[in-house]
């Protein structure tokens, strides 16, 4: 795993103490707020990054050049310094010495992995190059779970943990990737959500008589939101409980893992927020019990892919993408307790990201149960 600022992808800092219930508004959550800098986002499947040429990804609304040297990850503002054409629409060439450099498509000035340029051809091969020739580059760039991660500063919190897909005793697949209009908060919203459950997911795994939604815990320690509680669950034909363990972080990334009886279920659900309009969402699944039978996995893929569906469903019925920060914009009962969770750790995270709409005390505003 690499990082062009030498950045550890652990990188972590403390949540700021809610110390007071200040009153003053916090903006929504849109697919562009300053918030998403501080964060990792998914930026593409690995096997988009290659050695044939740099790729082009959005993380709220600006665009980043995501290329491989040698093996090293690098992301860089999508910017040429000369005349800010656009890097991701260069090469990758080879120097003399067979290391690798990333080669603007306009007036071919070349750069190495941290972003220098090493040579202006219109100065000849000893030309002078200003040392203000240079690409900036992400705070962070690493390779997780599959997929290229890509920090613009530095996080917040840490590359989001998913302990199943590293379990040997588990079988791991990726569901279908989509784009939606959706924004990234609202679907990590709606991940930690289980009240929709006997609702939206009627014709999946909901079960409709279940009652009422059992309280389980919910927990907050630093920058991260738990939530743990037991749930009925259509698996098949049949109805079991099973616990659901559901975890999100500063990040448009959410975890949970399911224990029903003899099958564990992990899944984190990763979502880019391209720019105010998409949303791409990585689906990443794994399951205990498909023990090599390629019949069971598809059938397991496809009940996720229809269980994505039919949360998009509702969510692009939304007029707009932004998700409510300030607890008093909603009506909230116990069973969201896990959002409110959610929504208070994004609003001190705003702060602490200096957005300049609200500090951190903004956060602890009344969240009020109905
Ligand atoms: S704009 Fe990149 S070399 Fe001129
Ligand atoms: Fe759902």
């Amino acid at each position: 795993m690499t990082s062009p600022a030498g950045a550890t992808p652990a990188a972590v800092t403390a949540a700021p103490a809610v110390t007071s219930a200040a009153r003053r508004p916090v903006a929504p959550l849109g697919n562009t707020s300053p918030v998403w800098r501080r964060a990792w986002h998914p930026v593409a499947h690995a096997e988009e990054v290659t050695a044939d040429g740099p790729a082009r990804v959005l993380v709220g609304g600006q665009p980043w050049a995501v290329a491989r040297f040698d093996g090293r990850l690098a992301a860089f503002e999508d910017q040429c310094p000369h005349r800010l054409a656009p890097v991701s629409a260069g090469s990758l060439t080879r120097t003399a010495a067979g290391e690798t450099r990333l080669t603007c498509a306009y007036h071919g000035w070349r750069y190495d992995a941290a972003g220098r340029c090493d040579l202006i051809p219109a100065l000849g091969r000893e030309g002078p190059v200003s040392s203000r020739a240079r690409l900036r580059p992400a705070y962070g760039i690493t390779e997780a779970y599959g997929l290229i991660w890509l920090a613009p500063e530095e996080p917040l919190g840490a590359l989001p943990a998913f302990p199943e897909w590293h379990d040997p005793a588990m079988t791991r697949a990726k569901s279908r990737t989509v784009r939606t209009r959706a924004s990234a908060g609202q679907l990590v919203d709606n991940f930690l959500d289980a009240a929709h459950f006997p609702f939206v997911h009627a014709a999946s795994f909901g079960v409709a008589d279940d009652g009422p939604l059992e309280a389980g815990t919910v927990t907050a320690d630093g920058w991260l939101a738990t939530g743990v509680f037991d749930t009925p669950y259509r698996d098949g034909g049949a109805v079991v409980s099973h616990r659901v363990i559901k975890t999100a972080g500063v990040s448009g990334s959410a975890h949970v893992r399911l224990e029903l009886p003899g099958v564990t279920i992990g899944i984190l659900l990763a979502c880019q927020p391209e720019d105010d309009d998409t949303t791409r969402v990585f689906k990443l699944i794994t399951r205990s019990d498909i023990g090599g039978d390629d019949g069971r996995l598809e059938t397991f893929i496809k009940e996720e892919d229809q269980i994505l569906a039919e949360d998009l469903a509702i969510l692009e019925r939304y007029p707009s993408g932004l998700l409510p920060l300030d607890p008093r914009a909603e009506v909230h009962s116990r069973a969201d307790r896990l959002s409110v969770a959610w929504r208070r750790l994004m609003a001190s995270a705003t702060a602490a990201a200096g957005a300049g709409m609200a500090d951190a005390t903004a956060a602890d505003a009344t969240g009020t149960c109905a």
